[in-house]
């Protein structure tokens, strides 16, 4: 099939390659001429496992071309939206300026029998105020979010867990259309679920505000852990073993952050408030609440590895990007505690193993190093913020010998205490006598 692909983004880059190496002939636009032209030479501007192989492949095939000229489309028949929808500055609300741009700019361009698809997360409604645009050009409109995990994000696009259709009622041909697009995910079983724009719209931000409550909820029987001399990670196990719980998304830490569910859930219930239900999604801002609690806890933990004030201390920071296998640092929990030290006066040395160049754009303050030794070396503390495979491999005797102090706080309770307390250190945690 032919497929275009507005906003070449975190989200339309791999689905753009994705489509791409499913066989489609598809065309990439983003406004910005300086991603585009990365794009083209298989370098995406954020790393992602297994994209630019992917990009290069597609792009030597044939199949696979970026531009900046929406015009281009004209020959595309299905045409995805994937531009961003930030939080609004100053507010909890989703920002559609990029949404309704994007349409505008495809309306000149769209031929009868076109489809267009929504994939950005977007408040419940958007799509019924848009429809009617999109259908004057006799091009009819679906919402089909994307459920993509940064680190797994072409893993989940050629092969999703499910996939929603939001169309209108009776639309048999948006459905069909959708239907040759995942022609090979659904043959190997991803489940399709039909609805209307809206149940679509909210599929996508009830299950960041589930995932959310989920990590909240085990982070609060952390602060509850703490309180008892209770070991959460144990509690995580034991309750994870029921199957109605299950244990994914009970990793009590540091919490949640990246560019999705700490934005989402806001924008959730800042719809819920203009649609008169704010009481429905109260709890959310207890889920929040919760998460950036975290924080606070990990730096009052720093302090009480140091003996009380983190000021002149040296402190090792392994880990800025939100999570592992990314460098995205959007609403990092461990860039955010590491700037909270240094406006504290500590002598902050921090180390990611990908996110150093996202940390020194948006941070540019921070003192960062290329590795955990490097930072570690004279450390009064040492605080494991982002779970990566290297640190979680760290040899603790070989690091003992590098620290001024061997002290270490394992804010992703991602570290064997017996391990590292038989090596010399004194071990915190989050949630663990
Ligand atoms: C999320 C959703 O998982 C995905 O379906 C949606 O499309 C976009 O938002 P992503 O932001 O890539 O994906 O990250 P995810 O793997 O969900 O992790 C989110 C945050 O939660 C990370 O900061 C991670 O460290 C944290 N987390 C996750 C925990 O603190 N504990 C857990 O048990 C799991």
């Amino acid at each position: 099939m032919k497929i275009s692909v507005i906003g070449c983004g975190y989200l339309g880059a791999v689905h753009a390659a994705c489509m791409a190496e499913l066989g489609h002939e598809v065309i990439g636009i983003d406004v910005d001429a300086a991603k585009i032209a990365l794009l083209a030479e298989g370098h995406p501007p954020f790393f992602e496992p297994g994209l630019p192989e992917l990009l290069l492949s597609a792009s030597a095939s044939g199949r696979l071309r970026f531009s900046t000229d929406v015009a281009q489309i004209a020959e595309a028949r299905v045409h995805f939206v994937a531009v961003g929808t930030p939080q609004l500055e100053g507010s909890n609300a989703a920002d559609l300026r990029f949404v309704d741009a994007a349409i505008e700019s495809l309306l000149p361009h769209l031929k009868p029998g076109d489809l267009v698809v929504g994939k950005s997360t977007v408040p419940v409604g958007t799509a019924a105020r848009l429809v009617g645009l999109v259908e004057s050009t006799g091009a009819s409109l679906a919402w089909n979010p994307e459920f993509l995990r940064e680190g797994f994000a072409v893993k989940d696009t050629l092969a999703p867990d499910r996939l929603v259709y939001g169309i209108a009622p009776g639309d048999v041909t948006a459905e069909a259309l959708l239907d040759g697009v995942y022609a090979s995910a659904l043959a190997a079983g991803s489940p399709k679920v039909v609805t209307d724009f809206a149940t679509a719209e909210l599929v996508k931000v009830s299950a960041n505000a589930f995932l959310a409550t989920k990590i909240s909820f085990i982070n609060a029987m952390a602060e509850v852990a703490e309180a008892t001399g209770a070991d959460v990670t144990q509690l995580a196990d034991a309750i994870g073993y029921d199957a109605r719980i299950g244990r994914r998304f009970l990793n009590a830490g540091l919490g949640f952050g990246g560019g999705c569910l700490p934005k989402d859930i806001r924008a959730f219930m800042a719809r819920a408030e203009e649609l008169g239900v704010d009481q429905a999604l109260s709890f959310l801002s207890e889920v929040d609440g919760i998460n950036m609690r975290r924080r606070e806890r990990m730096v009052d933990l720093a302090r009480e590895v140091v003996g009380g004030d983190v000021a002149g201390k040296r402190i090792a920071v392994l880990g800025l990007a939100f999570k592992p296998d990314s460098d995205d640092v959007r609403d990092s929990p461990a860039l955010d505690v590491a700037l909270r030290l240094t406006e504290l006066g500590a002598d902050v040395v921090a180390t990611d193993p990908q996110a150093l160049e996202t940390t020194r754009r948006r941070a540019p303050q921070l003192v960062t190093v290329a590795s955990a030794q490097e930072a570690a070396t004279g450390a009064d503390a040492v605080l494991l913020l982002t779970e990566w495979r290297e640190f979680r491999e760290l040899d603790p005797v070989a690091l003992a010998s590098l620290a001024r102090v061997p002290a270490i706080v394992d804010g992703r309770n991602c570290l064997d205490p017996v391990q590292w307390r038989e090596a010399g250190w004194t071990y915190r945690a989050l949630g663990r006598p």
